[in-house]
Protein backbone atom coordinates (compact mmCIF):
# COMPACT_ATOMS: atom_id res chain seq x y z
CA UNK A 1 0.00 0.00 0.00
CA UNK A 2 1.77 3.27 -1.25
CA UNK A 3 -1.34 5.73 -0.96
CA UNK A 4 -4.38 5.52 1.35
CA UNK A 5 -8.17 8.22 1.58
CA UNK A 6 -10.04 8.48 4.64
CA UNK A 7 -13.41 9.03 4.42
CA UNK A 8 -16.05 9.41 7.26
CA UNK A 9 -19.78 8.34 6.35
CA UNK A 10 -22.95 8.16 8.10
CA UNK A 11 -23.91 10.13 11.07
CA UNK A 12 -21.41 11.98 12.42
CA UNK A 13 -19.92 11.00 15.85
CA UNK A 14 -17.61 13.13 18.00
CA UNK A 15 -14.45 11.49 18.26
CA UNK A 16 -14.28 11.13 14.50
CA UNK A 17 -12.02 13.83 14.00
CA UNK A 18 -9.35 12.21 16.33
CA UNK A 19 -10.07 9.22 14.15
CA UNK A 20 -9.00 10.78 10.95
CA UNK A 21 -5.50 12.66 13.11
CA UNK A 22 -4.81 8.95 13.82
CA UNK A 23 -5.20 7.58 10.10
CA UNK A 24 -3.27 10.70 8.75
CA UNK A 25 -0.19 10.85 11.20
CA UNK A 26 0.13 6.93 11.43
CA UNK A 27 0.03 7.16 7.69
CA UNK A 28 2.53 9.32 7.06
CA UNK A 29 5.10 8.04 9.87
CA UNK A 30 4.75 4.82 7.48
CA UNK A 31 5.82 6.51 4.65
CA UNK A 32 2.39 6.74 2.83
CA UNK A 33 0.65 9.52 1.19
CA UNK A 34 -2.63 10.22 2.90
CA UNK A 35 -5.69 11.74 1.07
CA UNK A 36 -9.00 12.72 2.50
CA UNK A 37 -12.25 11.94 1.28
CA UNK A 38 -15.07 14.64 1.56
CA UNK A 39 -18.48 13.80 1.83
CA UNK A 40 -18.06 9.77 2.27
CA UNK A 41 -18.74 7.74 -0.62
CA UNK A 42 -20.91 10.74 -2.05
CA UNK A 43 -18.03 12.65 -2.10
CA UNK A 44 -15.88 9.64 -3.20
CA UNK A 45 -18.00 9.48 -6.58
CA UNK A 46 -17.63 13.00 -7.06
CA UNK A 47 -14.12 12.94 -6.73
CA UNK A 48 -13.93 15.23 -3.52
CA UNK A 49 -10.93 14.18 -2.36
CA UNK A 50 -8.04 16.23 -1.34
CA UNK A 51 -4.24 15.72 -0.45
CA UNK A 52 -3.57 15.44 3.55
CA UNK A 53 -0.81 16.03 5.25
CA UNK A 54 0.19 16.58 9.50
CA UNK A 55 -1.07 19.68 9.43
CA UNK A 56 -4.38 19.46 7.87
CA UNK A 57 -5.22 17.36 10.70
CA UNK A 58 -3.57 19.89 13.41
CA UNK A 59 -5.93 21.52 16.23
CA UNK A 60 -8.44 18.67 15.40
CA UNK A 61 -8.46 16.21 17.97
CA UNK A 62 -10.66 18.08 20.44
CA UNK A 63 -13.30 19.31 18.00
CA UNK A 64 -16.79 17.16 17.43
CA UNK A 65 -17.79 16.88 13.92
CA UNK A 66 -15.77 16.01 11.17
CA UNK A 67 -13.47 18.15 9.25
CA UNK A 68 -14.12 15.33 6.04
CA UNK A 69 -17.61 16.12 6.50
CA UNK A 70 -20.17 13.38 6.19
CA UNK A 71 -23.42 11.72 4.08
CA UNK A 72 -25.26 8.76 3.53
CA UNK A 73 -24.96 7.68 -0.22
CA UNK A 74 -27.78 5.27 -0.99
CA UNK A 75 -26.65 5.24 -4.80
CA UNK A 76 -22.99 2.82 -3.41
CA UNK A 77 -25.27 -0.14 -2.87
CA UNK A 78 -25.59 -0.49 -6.27
CA UNK A 79 -23.03 -2.16 -7.86
CA UNK A 80 -22.30 0.18 -10.86
CA UNK A 81 -21.34 2.86 -8.44
CA UNK A 82 -18.80 0.84 -6.38
CA UNK A 83 -17.01 -0.11 -9.70
CA UNK A 84 -17.37 3.59 -10.51
CA UNK A 85 -15.83 4.46 -7.03
CA UNK A 86 -13.23 1.66 -7.05
CA UNK A 87 -11.79 3.13 -10.56
CA UNK A 88 -12.00 6.74 -9.20
CA UNK A 89 -9.52 5.08 -6.29
CA UNK A 90 -7.36 3.60 -8.84
CA UNK A 91 -7.21 6.95 -11.38
CA UNK A 92 -6.14 8.58 -7.36
CA UNK A 93 -3.74 6.09 -6.67
CA UNK A 94 -5.45 5.05 -3.75
CA UNK A 95 -4.85 1.48 -2.75
CA UNK A 96 -6.58 1.68 1.12
CA UNK A 97 -9.31 3.31 2.46
CA UNK A 98 -10.06 3.59 5.76
CA UNK A 99 -13.88 4.22 6.33
CA UNK A 100 -14.67 5.48 10.08
CA UNK A 101 -18.67 5.13 9.89
CA UNK A 102 -21.35 2.52 11.25
CA UNK A 103 -22.48 -0.77 9.75
CA UNK A 104 -23.79 0.83 6.19
CA UNK A 105 -20.97 2.01 5.97
CA UNK A 106 -18.71 -1.22 6.25
CA UNK A 107 -20.87 -2.77 4.49
CA UNK A 108 -20.27 -0.39 1.68
CA UNK A 109 -16.13 -0.78 2.60
CA UNK A 110 -16.74 -4.29 2.15
CA UNK A 111 -18.29 -3.97 -1.48
CA UNK A 112 -15.44 -1.90 -2.34
CA UNK A 113 -12.97 -4.24 -1.42
CA UNK A 114 -14.75 -6.98 -3.63
CA UNK A 115 -13.47 -4.44 -6.36
CA UNK A 116 -9.97 -4.69 -5.29
CA UNK A 117 -9.51 -1.73 -3.16
CA UNK A 118 -8.15 -2.71 0.42
CA UNK A 119 -10.64 -1.23 3.11
CA UNK A 120 -10.91 -0.93 7.00
CA UNK A 121 -13.28 -0.46 8.67
CA UNK A 122 -13.40 2.10 12.30
CA UNK A 123 -16.69 1.93 14.32
CA UNK A 124 -18.17 5.44 14.52
CA UNK A 125 -21.40 6.22 16.01
CA UNK A 126 -22.90 7.19 19.11
CA UNK A 127 -25.32 4.55 18.62
CA UNK A 128 -23.27 1.91 20.37
CA UNK A 129 -24.78 -0.83 17.38
CA UNK A 130 -22.11 -2.31 15.92
CA UNK A 131 -22.37 -5.88 17.40
CA UNK A 132 -18.26 -6.86 17.11
CA UNK A 133 -17.47 -3.97 19.64
CA UNK A 134 -18.11 -2.45 23.00
CA UNK A 135 -16.92 0.44 22.14
CA UNK A 136 -17.79 3.04 19.42
CA UNK A 137 -16.23 6.14 18.53
CA UNK A 138 -18.61 8.90 19.84
CA UNK A 139 -20.93 7.04 22.49
CA UNK A 140 -19.16 8.42 25.10
CA UNK A 141 -19.55 11.74 24.45
CA UNK A 142 -23.01 11.42 23.93
CA UNK A 143 -24.53 9.92 26.71
CA UNK A 144 -22.35 12.50 28.60
CA UNK A 145 -23.92 15.01 26.62
CA UNK A 146 -27.62 13.58 27.30
CA UNK A 147 -27.29 12.94 30.96
CA UNK A 148 -26.11 16.61 31.73
CA UNK A 149 -29.16 17.81 29.61
CA UNK A 150 -31.17 15.29 31.78
CA UNK A 151 -29.72 16.51 35.18
CA UNK A 152 -30.64 20.08 33.74
CA UNK A 153 -34.33 18.79 32.93
CA UNK A 154 -34.57 17.46 36.04
CA UNK A 155 -34.14 20.50 38.02
CA UNK A 156 -37.68 22.87 35.77
CA UNK A 157 -39.14 19.17 36.09
CA UNK A 158 -38.40 19.02 40.28
CA UNK A 159 -39.72 23.01 40.50
CA UNK A 160 -42.81 22.38 38.76
CA UNK A 161 -43.46 18.71 40.70
CA UNK A 162 -43.79 17.79 36.56
CA UNK A 163 -42.66 14.64 34.91
CA UNK A 164 -40.58 14.78 32.11
CA UNK A 165 -40.42 12.36 29.26
CA UNK A 166 -36.91 11.97 27.45
CA UNK A 167 -36.48 11.11 24.19
CA UNK A 168 -32.51 9.95 23.30
CA UNK A 169 -31.31 9.02 20.13
CA UNK A 170 -29.88 5.87 19.15
CA UNK A 171 -31.85 4.79 15.76
CA UNK A 172 -33.06 1.07 17.03
CA UNK A 173 -31.21 0.82 19.86
CA UNK A 174 -31.29 1.53 23.08
CA UNK A 175 -28.04 1.42 24.33
CA UNK A 176 -28.33 5.39 24.69
CA UNK A 177 -31.23 5.14 26.92
CA UNK A 178 -30.42 2.29 29.10
CA UNK A 179 -26.41 4.25 29.98
CA UNK A 180 -27.99 8.11 30.41
CA UNK A 181 -31.14 6.46 32.07
CA UNK A 182 -28.81 4.81 35.01
CA UNK A 183 -26.58 7.61 34.56
CA UNK A 184 -29.36 10.41 35.41
CA UNK A 185 -31.28 8.22 37.90
CA UNK A 186 -34.01 7.72 35.71
CA UNK A 187 -37.58 6.29 37.00
CA UNK A 188 -38.24 4.24 34.03
CA UNK A 189 -35.84 3.67 30.97
CA UNK A 190 -37.77 2.70 27.90
CA UNK A 191 -35.58 0.45 25.17
CA UNK A 192 -36.58 -0.84 21.60
CA UNK A 193 -34.89 -4.64 22.90
CA UNK A 194 -36.76 -4.94 26.05
CA UNK A 195 -40.12 -2.09 26.34
CA UNK A 196 -43.19 -3.57 25.20
CA UNK A 197 -45.87 -1.07 25.47
CA UNK A 198 -47.10 -1.05 28.93
CA UNK A 199 -47.66 1.82 29.30
CA UNK A 200 -50.04 1.27 32.37
CA UNK A 201 -47.07 0.23 34.44
CA UNK A 202 -45.72 3.83 34.28
CA UNK A 203 -48.65 5.34 35.23
CA UNK A 204 -49.06 3.28 38.14
CA UNK A 205 -45.74 4.38 39.33
CA UNK A 206 -46.06 7.81 38.99
CA UNK A 207 -49.03 7.08 41.13
CA UNK A 208 -47.68 5.08 44.07
CA UNK A 209 -44.60 7.44 43.62
CA UNK A 210 -46.51 10.65 44.36
CA UNK A 211 -48.53 9.07 46.80
CA UNK A 212 -45.28 8.07 48.90
CA UNK A 213 -43.96 12.25 48.19
CA UNK A 214 -42.20 12.11 44.97
CA UNK A 215 -42.28 15.64 42.56
CA UNK A 216 -40.45 14.56 40.09
CA UNK A 217 -40.40 11.85 37.72
CA UNK A 218 -38.18 11.22 34.59
CA UNK A 219 -38.15 8.55 31.97
CA UNK A 220 -35.78 8.16 29.51
CA UNK A 221 -37.55 7.16 25.85
CA UNK A 222 -35.17 5.44 23.41
CA UNK A 223 -35.75 6.98 19.76
CA UNK A 224 -36.48 3.83 18.61
CA UNK A 225 -40.10 3.43 21.50
CA UNK A 226 -41.08 7.01 19.98
CA UNK A 227 -44.03 8.26 20.37
CA UNK A 228 -42.92 10.57 23.50
CA UNK A 229 -45.42 14.02 23.15
CA UNK A 230 -47.96 10.75 22.79
CA UNK A 231 -46.85 9.07 25.52
CA UNK A 232 -46.24 12.25 27.66
CA UNK A 233 -49.99 13.15 27.16
CA UNK A 234 -51.11 9.89 28.24
CA UNK A 235 -49.37 10.01 31.29
CA UNK A 236 -50.89 13.34 32.33
CA UNK A 237 -54.00 12.45 31.68
CA UNK A 238 -54.08 9.41 33.34
CA UNK A 239 -51.83 10.54 36.35
CA UNK A 240 -53.11 14.60 36.97
CA UNK A 241 -48.72 15.38 36.54
CA UNK A 242 -47.81 18.06 34.61
CA UNK A 243 -45.80 15.74 31.69
CA UNK A 244 -43.81 17.53 29.28
CA UNK A 245 -41.76 15.32 26.49
CA UNK A 246 -38.44 16.51 25.25
CA UNK A 247 -36.68 15.24 22.59
CA UNK A 248 -32.90 15.64 22.81
CA UNK A 249 -32.14 15.39 19.73
CA UNK A 250 -28.85 16.09 17.35
CA UNK A 251 -27.15 17.96 20.23
CA UNK A 252 -26.61 14.58 21.33
CA UNK A 253 -23.85 14.21 18.71
CA UNK A 254 -22.30 17.12 18.92
CA UNK A 255 -19.44 18.79 20.98
CA UNK A 256 -15.95 18.37 21.75
CA UNK A 257 -15.01 14.41 22.57
CA UNK A 258 -14.19 13.09 25.82
CA UNK A 259 -11.10 12.27 26.91
CA UNK A 260 -12.34 8.39 25.86
CA UNK A 261 -13.55 9.27 22.83
CA UNK A 262 -10.40 10.82 21.46
CA UNK A 263 -8.14 7.93 22.62
CA UNK A 264 -10.21 5.33 21.79
CA UNK A 265 -10.37 7.08 18.32
CA UNK A 266 -6.57 7.44 18.27
CA UNK A 267 -5.75 3.75 18.85
CA UNK A 268 -8.24 2.58 16.26
CA UNK A 269 -7.73 4.79 13.66
CA UNK A 270 -3.49 3.66 13.98
CA UNK A 271 -4.42 0.13 14.19
CA UNK A 272 -6.58 0.73 10.85
CA UNK A 273 -3.41 1.87 9.31
CA UNK A 274 -1.02 -0.36 10.69
CA UNK A 275 -3.70 -3.25 9.06
CA UNK A 276 -3.69 -1.81 5.92
CA UNK A 277 0.27 -1.74 5.95
CA UNK A 278 0.62 -5.41 7.05
CA UNK A 279 -1.76 -5.97 3.71
CA UNK A 280 -5.07 -6.64 5.18
CA UNK A 281 -8.46 -5.95 3.94
CA UNK A 282 -11.98 -6.23 4.18
CA UNK A 283 -11.41 -5.97 8.21
CA UNK A 284 -12.87 -3.99 11.00
CA UNK A 285 -11.27 -2.80 14.34
CA UNK A 286 -13.27 -3.48 17.13
CA UNK A 287 -12.75 -3.78 21.30
CA UNK A 288 -13.30 -6.51 22.87
CA UNK A 289 -12.23 -7.60 26.49
CA UNK A 290 -10.16 -4.65 26.92
CA UNK A 291 -8.15 -5.54 23.51
CA UNK A 292 -8.52 -3.44 20.31
CA UNK A 293 -9.03 -6.67 17.38
CA UNK A 294 -10.47 -6.49 14.21
CA UNK A 295 -12.56 -8.73 12.54
CA UNK A 296 -13.94 -10.18 9.02
CA UNK A 297 -16.47 -7.08 8.06
CA UNK A 298 -18.72 -9.67 6.74
CA UNK A 299 -18.10 -12.12 10.07
CA UNK A 300 -18.98 -8.59 12.03
CA UNK A 301 -21.92 -7.95 10.11
CA UNK A 302 -23.40 -11.26 11.42
CA UNK A 303 -22.94 -10.55 14.25
CA UNK A 304 -25.94 -9.13 16.76
CA UNK A 305 -25.64 -7.55 19.91
CA UNK A 306 -28.18 -7.12 22.68
CA UNK A 307 -27.98 -4.31 25.81
CA UNK A 308 -25.73 -5.69 28.09
CA UNK A 309 -27.97 -7.72 30.38
CA UNK A 310 -26.68 -6.58 34.02
CA UNK A 311 -26.70 -3.37 33.22
CA UNK A 312 -30.62 -4.10 32.25
CA UNK A 313 -30.74 -6.24 35.06
CA UNK A 314 -29.55 -3.23 37.46
CA UNK A 315 -32.22 -1.06 36.58
CA UNK A 316 -35.01 -3.16 38.00
CA UNK A 317 -33.55 -2.61 41.31
CA UNK A 318 -32.50 1.22 41.13
CA UNK A 319 -35.61 2.76 39.11
CA UNK A 320 -38.58 0.28 39.41
CA UNK A 321 -40.81 -0.70 41.57
O1 LIG B 1 -26.77 6.89 13.91
C1 LIG B 1 -26.67 8.08 14.60
C2 LIG B 1 -28.01 8.78 14.67
O2 LIG B 1 -27.84 9.99 15.38
C3 LIG B 1 -29.15 7.96 15.27
O3 LIG B 1 -29.10 7.91 16.67
C4 LIG B 1 -30.35 8.66 14.70
O4 LIG B 1 -31.43 7.77 14.60
C5 LIG B 1 -29.88 9.08 13.34
O5 LIG B 1 -28.47 9.09 13.37
C6 LIG B 1 -30.39 10.44 12.91
O6 LIG B 1 -29.97 10.65 11.61
P1 LIG B 1 -30.07 12.06 10.86
O7 LIG B 1 -28.94 12.91 11.35
O8 LIG B 1 -29.91 11.70 9.42
O9 LIG B 1 -31.38 12.66 11.21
Amino acid sequence: VKTIGVLTSGGDAPGMNAAIRAVVRTGISNGLKVKGIRRGYAGLLEEDIIDMNNLSVSDIIQTGGTILYTARCLEFKKKEYQKKAADICRKHGIDGIVVIGGDGSFNGASRLSEQGINTIGVPGTIDLDIACTEYTIGFDTAINTAMEAIDKLRDTSESHERCSVVEVMGRTAGHIALWTGIASGAEYILTTEKYHGDIQRIITKIQDRRKLGKKNHIIVNAEGVGNSAEMAKIIEVATGVETRATILGHIQRGGNPTCKDRVFASAMGTMAVELLCEGKSNRVVGYKEGEFVDFDIQEALSMSKDLDPYLFHITHKLTTR
